[in-house]
């Protein structure tokens, strides 16, 4: 069964995880870290979405939980029409083909006594994708070549290949099985800066190319810029801000985005902005703010912000922020 082809590929309602954990020594309360709360968002068919915060934002655990890598604690993920969040694992299947994930560190996420031909080959034989191994060995030369490696690379070890080698391992194996969404998470980050711009060019063509729908996650919202259709800001668990990536650039309404934004470096000094540079440190998420959860760290907060939960709304169109202030 198919959705149709109007309805976004990939809608998320609701969504937490929680995740509990030991309390302190002298009791014995189990605590609950507030990974992702009530997080709501759509992901269009060839779209791409940059989901950008801080360390400790709940940007993985959310990615996971969309791909079941992990168990959301309440909340439904629906995949081409499909609610996935209650399937079995065979029912799954189907699923975890079309939907793959790109891990942030290439050295951890490649299986080190493989080599590259076995590791991309593996996923094709998960989902039995090749009749022979003549057509899997093509299968996989093509795949290398695609992500700008060759033939000559088949025998090699992990060890082998550099960084940004690896990663590129890396996506072939995820495109290997024609996936129409792709989780990258953070794909770039553990690279040497020379490399992180070809290894983003590189997904963003594979990407127009294949006309595939993603999820980018990103510390740090210069990195989404140039491949971004649009953009949602997260904060201690919560979605703060999404909008278009131009609206978001130009833009941006919520206090949390405006100095995510200013901590990104522009070539123009004139472009700076006054800096509002954040105070203090992230909140615990085991305890986080009442009300809204960035009140703490605002320069615009009140009273009434420790109060109410601030929903989603939109502003203009397709964008959206969580905050009663403006
Ligand atoms: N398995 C787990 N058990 C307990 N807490 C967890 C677990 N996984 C994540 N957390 C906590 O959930 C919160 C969100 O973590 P998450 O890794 O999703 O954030 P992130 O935005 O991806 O951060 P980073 O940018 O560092 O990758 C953090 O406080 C983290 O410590
Ligand atoms: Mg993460």
């Amino acid at each position: 069964m198919t959705g149709a082809a109007s309805e976004p590929l990939l809608q998320v309602r609701n969504l937490s995880k929680l995740f509990p954990v030991k309390g302190s020594p002298f009791s014995r309360t189990r605590e609950t870290v507030k990974a992702v709360q009530d997080a709501s968002l759509d992901v269009g068919r060839g779209e791409v979405v940059g989901l950008v915060g801080e360390s400790g934002s709940g940007k993985t655990t959310l990615g996971r939980s969309i791909l079941r890598l992990i168990e959301p604690t309440s909340g439904e993920v629906r995949f081409d029409g499909v609610s996935i969040t209650a399937l079995s694992a065979r029912q799954l299947r189907p699923y975890r083909r079309r939907m793959q994930i790109v891990f942030q560190d290439p050295f951890g996420s490649l299986n080190p006594r493989f080599t590259a031909e076995r590791i991309i080959g593996e996923a094709l034989d998960t989902h039995r994708l090749a009749r022979n191994r003549a057509e899997r060995r093509d299968l996989i030369v093509d795949l290398l070549e695609k992500t700008g490696l060759g033939a000559a690379h088949l025998s090699r070890y992990p060890h082998e290949f550099s960084g940004g080698q690896r990663q590129r391992i890396g996506i072939a194996r995820a495109l290997a099985v024609g996936p129409d969404f792709v989780l990258a998470d953070e794909p770039v980050s553990a690279l040497d800066v020379s490399v992180q711009a070809q290894v983003l060019n590189l997904l963003r063509d594979l990407q127009r190319e294949l006309d595939l729908a993603m999820l980018m996650v990103a510390h740090d919202l210069g990195v989404v810029e140039y491949i971004a259709d649009r953009v949602i800001v997260m904060y201690l668990g919560r979605i703060m801000e999404v909008a278009p990536a131009r609206a978001l650039y130009s833009n941006p309404v919520h206090p949390y985005t405006q100095a995510l934004l200013e901590a990104v470096p522009r070539p123009d000094p004139k472009a700076r902005r006054s800096r509002t540079l954040l105070k203090g440190e992230i909140p615990s998420p085991i305890h986080p703010p009442s009300g809204c959860v960035f009140r703490t760290r605002c320069p615009i907060a009140t009273t009434e912000c420790a109060e109410v939960i601030p929903p989603l709304e939109e502003t203009a169109p397709g964008h959206l922020k969580a905050c009663i202030r403006r």
